[in-house]
């Protein structure tokens, strides 16, 4: 991928290892079409396939928002089988997402709502700016989340405030979200980009078959018992051992220095 190849929904970059998708619809205030969503699919699998890539920060273009969810424009169109389409493709799309094997960082700069909230759902960690409001409001147009929220949400924050959230409908600011657990960190806004790269930068200095088989243990642990759970936890285990990077990590370790992982 170059280094700042153009979608035209959204812009695509890589830095210091970290690949940058940024949402780009500042007009609509983010919401997302079927263009974007098959945007943003090509440019996850191209940084998954990208060993530069060890850390992906996805956020959203202007000032006011993250993504305020699917394009309503164009739901007056949809019939019954057309709206299973286009919740399924949303689906599909965000769960890459969650199974991608590098960690996700929703960067969530203003409004995260609907399907907007919903991606950021699937992120492994999501840092909100303090004037961000996040909801899923679906419920005030006479429809429910679509893009895994009544899955995602009530496995983040409880099965109540799931209920509260997606049922009544009401957004919420930066830090109740915080207080809430949705969201890891609240930043001021011109300390934003700073302390999402930095964020960033921590992960993608980390070993990235430990980071990779992590994640999947710890997304699997919100689906499958303990003890399916333990025996894949101690199969990631030893698989990890393998790796060049765990020499590197304990040489470096006795070597009192920073370790320099290379995924392999
Ligand atoms: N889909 C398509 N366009 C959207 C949109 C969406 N989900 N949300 C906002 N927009 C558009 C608005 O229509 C407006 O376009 P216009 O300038 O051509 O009129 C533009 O984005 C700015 O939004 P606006 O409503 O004027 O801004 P605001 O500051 O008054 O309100 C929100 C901001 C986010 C509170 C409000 O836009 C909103 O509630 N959006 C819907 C969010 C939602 O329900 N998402 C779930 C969808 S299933």
């Amino acid at each position: 991928m170059s280094e700042a190849r153009r979608f035209e929904n959204i812009i695509v970059r890589k830095e210091d290892k970290i690949g940058w998708i940024v949402l780009n619809r500042p007009h609509r205030l983010n919401a997302m079409t079927i263009e974007l969503l098959n945007e943003l699919s090509a440019a996850l699998d191209e940084f998954e396939a990208d060993g530069d890539v060890r850390c992906i920060i996805i956020t959203g273009a202007g000032e006011r928002a993250f993504s305020v969810g699917a394009d309503v424009t164009s739901f007056s169109s949809l019939t019954p089988i057309t709206a299973v389409e286009a919740s399924s493709k949303g689906q599909e799309v965000i769960s890459k997402i969650e199974k991608i094997s590098k960690p996700v960082i929703a960067a969530i700069n203003g409004y995260a709502l609907g399907g907007g909230l919903e991606l950021a759902l699937a992120c492994d960690f999501r840092i909100a700016s303090e004037t961000s409001q996040l909801g899923q409001p679906e419920i005030k147009l006479g429809i429910i989340p679509g893009w895994g929220g009544t899955q995602r949400l009530p496995r983040i924050v409880g099965l109540a405030k799931a209920k509260e959230l997606i049922m009544l409908g009401d957004r919420i600011v930066a830090d109740e979200a915080l207080r809430i657990g949705l969201v890891h960190k609240v930043v001021q806004i011109d300390k934003f980009e700073e302390e999402v790269k930095a964020f960033a930068r921590k992960l993608a200095e980390g070993p990235p078959v430990a980071l990779k088989c992590a994640k999947y243990a710890l997304n699997l642990s919100t689906q499958t018992s303990l003890e399916t759970g333990l025996r894949v936890e101690a199969e990631a285990f030893g698989m990890v051992m393998a790796s060049k990077d765990v020499i590197e990590g304990i040489t470096a370790f006795f070597e009192k220095r920073k370790p320099e992982f290379k995924g392999e």
